[in-house]
């Protein structure tokens, strides 16, 4: 049979001898010699997942994982003393986590790891195997083809945050437009198209009337209160004149979930801000009600672009996650002109009150100006 330390190793062999147990007496620090005297034997691992080793040497332990052949080699060592964790080329070891292990102390404290330097790796309960799809779809859309191909997710599988502001957003009376008063969608259009409107007049403030930047400015409307649980007020439209888009940006480790009302949008998606920020998949148009998500873990850095002739109005939801105390209240960004992250980080903002803006756009809009008899 098996010892216990070996219950939950995957790759035991069974010899159907008895289990022998050997215990390390604490008062006397005698116990076993450490078992590998001569050189370790390679473990093939195939694919993804967590490798569980549990050791009984009282000596230190070095871990190495590499491809068959070449670079790189991932390497920890423990000690009673030191942890390192390394990622070796072939010219050199880069460390990726910072020694802060003290003189006799053999604990690394994990906020010290999180917090000593930008962090470089994370850790998490279940290993990484593939990723969350970015569209969310209800448990009545959800097809055996879909789970099949992890082409949606149903909100089930959300971070907590998201699904909360899913549950506020997916209703069908979450609507542009709930009146006939006028059409909000053309005059919404008429007003970020038009010279003198009040929306274009907005836009180049925003931009500071830099027609550089005038393709990075979109409206920003917001709905309800700042709850001080997100980074600014929790709901907000924003409007996407044709041809307009955000840099590529983060979300101060927010959740987020997207609906879009009107129109269609490009989404982008990253793997940081970085330098060098590489696409994680192709580019995604979503069309009315179709709604992504993000969270601190997954999708946080992306890119919208409105690549149509029409105006897109999506819905924007914020929640920071439940275990971050943080609340960075700030959007880091690629400044478009430097490709570099911007040294001001983006505030979320308030370009006026849903009612406000009602208001502005019923003002502005007749039949004529929006092309109709
Ligand atoms: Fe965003």
């Amino acid at each position: 049979m098996l010892d216990a330390p070996h219950f939950c190793d995957l790759f035991s062999e069974d010899t159907g001898a008895p289990a022998h147990y050997e215990f390390l007496d604490s008062r006397t620090k005698k116990g076993p010699k450490p078992l590998m005297k001569k050189s370790p034997k390679p473990l093939m691992i195939n694919g993804k997942g967590t490798i569980a080793i549990k050791s009984r040497t009282t000596q230190g332990v070095k871990f190495t994982v590499k491809p068959e052949i070449g670079y790189p080699m991932l390497i920890l060592e423990i000690t009673q003393s030191t942890v390192s964790f390394s990622l070796r080329g072939e010219s050199e070891d880069i460390p990726l986590v910072p020694n802060v292990m003290s003189e006799g102390n053999p604990y690394v404290p994990a906020e010290e790891l999180d917090h000593a330097t930008e962090p470089q790796i994370q850790t998490h309960r279940l290993p990484v195997t593939v990723d969350l799809p970015p569209l969310v779809v209800t448990n009545e859309l959800v097809s055996l083809r879909d789970l099949d191909l992890a082409r949606v997710t149903t909100w089930a599988n959300l971070p907590e945050a998201c699904q909360k502001l899913y549950h506020n957003i997916v209703g069908k009376n979450i609507v542009l437009q709930d009146t006939s008063e006028f059409d909000f969608a053309a005059a919404i259009h008429h007003s970020v198209t038009t010279p003198g409107c009040w929306g274009y007049s907005k836009l180049l403030e925003k931009c500071h009337n830099d027609t550089n930047r005038f393709q990075y400015t979109y409206l920003r409307i917001t709905i309800g209160s700042n709850l001080g649980n997100s980074p600014g007020i929790p709901y907000v439209m924003e409007i996407w004149p044709p041809g307009h888009k955000s840099p590529i940006h983060d979300h101060g480790d927010a959740c987020a979930v997207i609906r879009v009302l009107y129109g269609k949008i490009q989404c982008t998606w990253y793997n940081s801000l970085g330098p060098d920020p590489i696409k994680l998949c192709n580019p995604a148009t979503l069309i009315k009600d179709q709604i992504t998500w993000l969270g601190n873990n997954q999708f946080q850095c992306h890119a919208l672009e409105n690549t149509e002739s029409e105006t897109c109005i999506t819905l924007q939801c914020y929640e920071f996650p439940r275990e971050d105390n943080v609340h960075a209240e700030k959007f880091r960004f690629i400044e478009a002109t430097t490709n570099k992250i911007a040294k001001e980080p983006f505030i979320p903002n308030s370009d006026c009150t849903l009612t406000d803006f009602y208001d502005y756009m019923k003002a502005e809009w007749s039949p004529k100006n929006n092309g109709e008899n």
